[in-house]
């Protein structure tokens, strides 16, 4: 345990991860896809010299540069303060494996932020081929930033035995590229792809319903542009997503069927759940831009417009929630647990003590609720709050001291046949801190 734990009650620091990276995901994939829809946009309005789409690309961009540049940076950053926060040792890992894959990434986000900029404040200001070089230039580094992430992301579900065999030696750095370039790399980075493009697309339809009713030869082209740049990415998804799950590691994809009925509604049901919802809304959608968009483009108007654009975040949020979820007891599977725990650190916590290390517990911690307390704040609460998010005090309702310490003695053994096996770390600490634990527990009465 080499760090204290950050205490965010009734959600857990967990949730407040989950809540900025979905809002941060949606924009900034939004923000690769649109690079992209501009330039193509501006591209095809220079060829046909239509001034009049020119005027509509324009409106997009502005919109474009409010939603990515502010909201997008400014979550982006979020993400970093939550997830240093809330989970230390894994941003810690994920610092030291991929530090030149950091620094690049962050030479593209302040020539993207640079770029987008500039293509906005130049309109009309520098010439027309110039201002269409400064688009493709956006659209061609935002994609890079998707190509570095990507790799960053993907490691953690798929690390990949090369990486795997040196964890742990301090030679990790040895294998980047086989990290980086992981066996989930490419099924993640064509459906990123397409999440991107369809956003852009979804996006673009809330300025598309925006033109003015005065010009509907105008409105009707650029929607129906729109929907046929959406239409063939709604084929390919599926597919993609498909091929996604596919590579899933057979066990971390049992989690989806995987049915846990403790409290309230089941967890992993409640992936299988967002399954459908991501089926459900990507069917709603592709109904909406086929029918409304494409066949009747002048009656599209706005609420159409954002009840696909919130269609979309439900999906997005979904997908992102299964990905985490698919983790499941792992944040870098088959190397690190949830809780900070290094797979190859179990046996030195059992033998020295999972406390021994923690500067911060007090001086010999001589109370033995106090270490039993330190226990639960260091493996249980990065997955657990006391009564909020998968509340233990209720989860814990009808074991006396005695059921409790057989439960723990389950999760300290980790057999692959436990019905934990699947979605808590294995507990590790000597007998003497497990008991504590115990005794600790026991006072979480409800
Ligand atoms: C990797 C995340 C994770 C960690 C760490 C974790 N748990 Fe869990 N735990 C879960 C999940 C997921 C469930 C299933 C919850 C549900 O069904 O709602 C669960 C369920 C439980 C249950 C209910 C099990 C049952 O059979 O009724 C208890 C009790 C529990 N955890 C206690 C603990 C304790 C104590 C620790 C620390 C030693 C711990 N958990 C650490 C994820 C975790």
């Amino acid at each position: 345990m080499n760090y204290p734990l950050w205490d965010v009650p009734f959600i857990g620091g967990g949730w407040v991860i989950g809540m900025i990276a979905i809002f941060h995901v949606v924009i900034s994939q939004f923000a690769v896809g649109g690079g992209l829809y501009l330039a193509m946009a501006e591209q095809k309005a220079l060829r046909e010299g239509r001034r009049d789409w020119l005027e509509v690309v324009k409106l997009h961009s502005r919109f474009f540069l409010i939603l990515t540049a502010v909201f997008g940076t400014v979550s982006g950053v979020g993400i970093w303060f939550a997830i240093g926060l809330a989970n230390p040792e894994a941003t810690s890992t994920l610092i030291h494996n991929f530090v030149f894959g950091w620094a690049i990434e962050w030479v593209f986000f302040l020539v993207e932020l640079a770029t987008v900029a500039v293509y906005y404040y130049t309109w009309g200001r520098i010439s027309d081929k110039l201002h269409l070089q400064v688009g493709w230039l956006y659209a061609g580094v935002s994609f890079f930033t998707l190509v570095i992430i990507n790799g960053i992301l993907s490691f953690k579900l798929t690390p990949g035995h090369a990486w795997l065999a040196v964890a742990g030696t301090g030679q990790e750095a040895s294998r980047f590229w086989q990290a980086f370039f992981n066996p989930g790399y490419w099924p993640s980075f064509f459906l990123r792809i397409g999440i991107c493009c369809s956003l852009a697309g979804l996006w673009a339809m809330v300025t598309c319903s925006r033109i003015s009713d005065k010009t509907p030869q105008l409105k009707a082209e650029f929607i129906q542009w729109t929907a046929k740049w959406l239409l063939p990415l709604f084929i390919a998804m599926p597919l993609l997503f498909f091929w996604y799950l596919h590579q899933v590691p057979e066990a971390q994809r049992l989690l989806l069927k995987l049915g846990v009925s403790t409290v309230a509604p089941g967890l992993f049901t409640m992936v299988t759940r967002m399954v459908v919802v991501i089926l459900v809304s990507s069917v709603t959608v592709v109904g909406v831009v086929y029918f409304s968009a494409l066949r009747a483009p002048q009656d599209f108007k706005l609420p159409q417009a954002i009840v696909v654009v919130v269609l979309a975040l439900c999906m997005v949020g979904s997908m992102e929630y299964v990905r985490e979820m698919l983790r499941k007891p792992y944040i870098v599977v088959g190397h690190m647990y949830s809780n900070g725990v290094r797979v190859s650190a179990v046996d030195k916590f059992n033998k020295e003590g999972y406390l021994a290390h923690a500067l911060w517990v007090r001086a010999g911690v001589a109370a033995n609720m106090a270490r039993g307390e330190a226990m639960y704040r260091g493996q249980c609460m990065p997955c657990h709050t006391l009564d909020g998010y998968r509340p233990t005090r209720q989860l814990l309702a009808g074991r006396d001291r005695a059921g409790i310490g057989n439960f723990l003695e389950v999760l300290r053994a980790h057999k692959p046949d436990s019905p934990y096996f699947a979605f808590m770390p294995q507990l590790v600490g000597t007998d003497e801190e497990i008991k504590d634990l115990g005794d600790y527990l026991a006072t979480l009465k409800p």
